[in-house]
């Protein structure tokens, strides 16, 4: 590590400059100085207007390739996600990662079970209507099709090896979070998601061995769509529908 001491040299601070950036102290805690990317307004204009129509281009995929994914790139979809903001910084979220053939066929044959069960009586009609439009039935085959699983599991909290608990603050606020930067990862990245919640999740603590202070959030199969894959064809809400101005 290279640390050059300029003490007193810019402010009444300690200063020092480690790995290219200026940290300083204060109340004993260390603050480093926020680099702005500083893009001028029209380039700023040009950068919302392409992250949104790339974004906009992002669907949820049910027909998934087998073709493989190297691992790095499921590596830094996940670092991705794990620079979402967090309530006090917890990072309350554990990204387990299945591409065993045989666990992801164990998860499919216990969320084909449940989801049998809510397709056949637990879910209300309503329900029921509201999902038709995507063509969803009990049926999972993209649990074993796709590459990988991301299973998401939320740290309600933190466990000493003493036994000692540490509390986790806005858990669901940052794994929804955490899900989301995890997702536009994905997209970026050219492969595709799906965000699936089997209903109820509890046979993924099991499945997974996962402690007690964490539970299911959301399932992602990961890879590439199939060669022909179809989506929904869906309409997004407008601007107008989903804003309110206050001038
Ligand atoms: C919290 C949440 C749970 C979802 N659960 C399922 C699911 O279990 N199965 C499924 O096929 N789609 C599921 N979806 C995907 C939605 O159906 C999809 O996001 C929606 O139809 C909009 O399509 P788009 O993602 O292509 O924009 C879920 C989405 C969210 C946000």
């Amino acid at each position: 590590m290279v640390k050059i001491n300029v003490k007193n040299c810019l402010c009444s601070f300690t200063i020092q400059l480690i790995h290219g950036m200026f940290q300083k102290f204060k109340d004993g805690f260390p603050y480093v100085q926020y680099l702005s990317p500083l893009v001028d307004p029209e380039k700023s204009l040009q950068q919302s207007i392409s992250f949104y129509q790339n974004m906009n281009q992002r669907r949820s995929v049910r027909e998934f390739s087998d073709r493989m994914v190297d691992q790095s790139v499921i590596e830094n979809i996940i670092r991705t996600a794990s620079t979402a903001p967090s309530g006090a910084h917890k990072q309350p979220w554990t990204f387990c990662v299945v591409s065993n053939p045989a666990l992801k066929q164990q998860i499919r044959i216990e969320a084909e079970k449940e989801e049998k069960k809510s397709y056949d009586g637990r879910m209300s009609k309503e329900w029921l209507n509201d999902l038709a439009p995507l063509g969803t039935d009990w049926q999972k085959p993209f649990l074993e099709i796709a590459p990988y699983l991301i299973i998401v599991f939320k740290r309600t909290y933190e466990l000493e090896k003493d036994g000692h608990k540490h509390q986790n603050y806005y858990v669901q606020e940052s794994v929804g979070l955490a899900t989301g930067f995890l997702i536009s990862a994905i997209h970026q990245a050219g492969l595709v998601t799906l965000t699936h919640t089997p209903s109820p999740m509890n046979f993924l603590t099991k499945v997974l061995n996962r402690p007690e202070n964490e539970k299911p959030f959301l399932l992602l199969p990961v890879g590439y769509p199939s060669d022909d894959c179809w989506v929904t064809d869906l309409r997004r809400k407008s601007l107008d529908e989903v804003s309110v101005w206050y001038q």
